[in-house]
């Protein structure tokens, strides 16, 4: 069986693409490369640069690799930027997505994991959060994804489809030869880093007046190792007949921003100056994990829940690709 990979030359799917070979899976990957990056994808792995929108390029691919189930992380994934241009990320992520659906429905590939996201649940009322938490999204990014969790309903009852719809929480650090590497970079844990590395003079706190104990956001910060091990359970949960899925995937355990910073001091020994700025339209105070659905349902759990562990991946992998995967790739 082989797995489409949609976005596998991004961050947490070229990880998953790594995890999946590493397992004995066959893999494609089809990426458009507007974020991703094709260094990020082992020159062995079937790869397509298109766009998950092109249905002729889907069936051409589901036909030419004998596509079983199909893993989708192609997004545009800022959540400031969805402010800005929101159909942007409707016609991407939205209407993207329902194009591939159909394309892989109607090529008879009814097995599909989808990338979700805490952001679909807004302003939590209670923490932590679990998956019968009302969806109530900030943002229009926030948005697209509630939305495809609805179309992956709709495409269950009329088509068949089974899917796990995965909704992580922050996604960090890296494995030894995958890492983070965004452009724009809004993440805080690269951020810290490329302080730590030289590459920027600061950074910027956003609010410090959340009602938390230090004032800053509480996130729950969960290794993108752990994150790719959750595609390959609900796989084999979905192969082995498994019914469909909303489920979380994080630590529970939250870290604020003050305290990842200081993490980020400790591990990197550089001082990392910061400022405190407003907050941010959209910023939940406390975003953090229930995840004992995915260890009922999946059996999975974070094995690399501390956040030293996990800053500290990131800055191996940091430090030996100072550039990220370099400028034209
Ligand atoms: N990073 C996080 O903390 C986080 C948290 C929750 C959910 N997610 C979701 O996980 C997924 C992966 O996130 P990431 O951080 O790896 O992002 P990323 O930007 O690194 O990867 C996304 C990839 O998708 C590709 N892509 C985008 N639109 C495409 C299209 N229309 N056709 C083909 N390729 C396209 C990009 O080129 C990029 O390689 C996204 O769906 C994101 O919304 C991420």
């Amino acid at each position: 069986m082989t797995i489409l990979v949609t976005g596998g030359a991004g961050y947490i799917g070229s990880v998953t693409v790594e995890a999946l070979r590493h397992a004995g899976s066959r893999v494609a990957v089809v990426d458009n490369l507007s974020r991703g990056h094709r260094a990020a994808v082992a020159a062995e792995v079937p790869f397509y640069e298109g766009d998950v929108r092109d249905s002729t390029l889907i069936r051409r691919i589901v036909e030419e690799q004998h596509i079983e189930a199909c893993v989708h992380f192609a997004a545009l994934t800022y959540v400031g930027e969805s402010v800005q241009e929101p159909d942007r990320y409707y016609a991407n992520n939205v209407g993207a997505t329902v194009n591939l659906l159909d394309a892989l429905t109607t090529a008879g590939v009814r097995r599909f994991v989808f990338s979700s996201t805490c952001a679909t649940y807004g302003e939590p009322l209670r923490v932590p959060l679990d998956e019968s938490h009302p969806q109530h999204p900030e943002n229009p990014y926030g948005w697209t994804k509630f939305f495809v969790e609805r179309e992956l309903e709709l495409f269950e009852a009329n088509y068949g489809l089974r899917f796990a719809a995965l909704r992580y929480f922050n996604a960090a650090g890296a494995i030894a030869a995958r890492g983070e590497d965004h452009t724009p970079e809004s993440h805080l844990i690269p951020l810290c880093l490329q302080v730590a590395l030289g590459q920027r003079q600061g950074l910027t706190v956003f609010g410090q007046d959340y009602d938390t104990a230090d004032g800053s956001c509480i996130r729950d910060y969960v290794h993108v190792q752990d994150l790719a091990d959750a595609h390959l359970a609900a796989l084999d949960h979905l192969a082995g007949g498994g019914s469909s899925q909303f489920l979380n995937l994080g630590t529970g355990r939250g870290w604020s921003v003050l305290e990842v910073i200081e993490a980020a001091r400790r591990i990197t020994g550089h001082e990392i100056p910061l400022e405190v700025g407003s907050r941010r339209a959209g910023d939940a105070s406390s975003l953090v994990a229930d995840a004992s659905q995915a260890s009922s349902e999946l059996g999975w759990c974070a094995r690399i829940p501390d956040l030293q562990d996990i800053v500290a991946s990131a800055w191996t992998w940091h430090r030996a690709h100072p550039d990220g995967y370099g400028k034209h790739q």
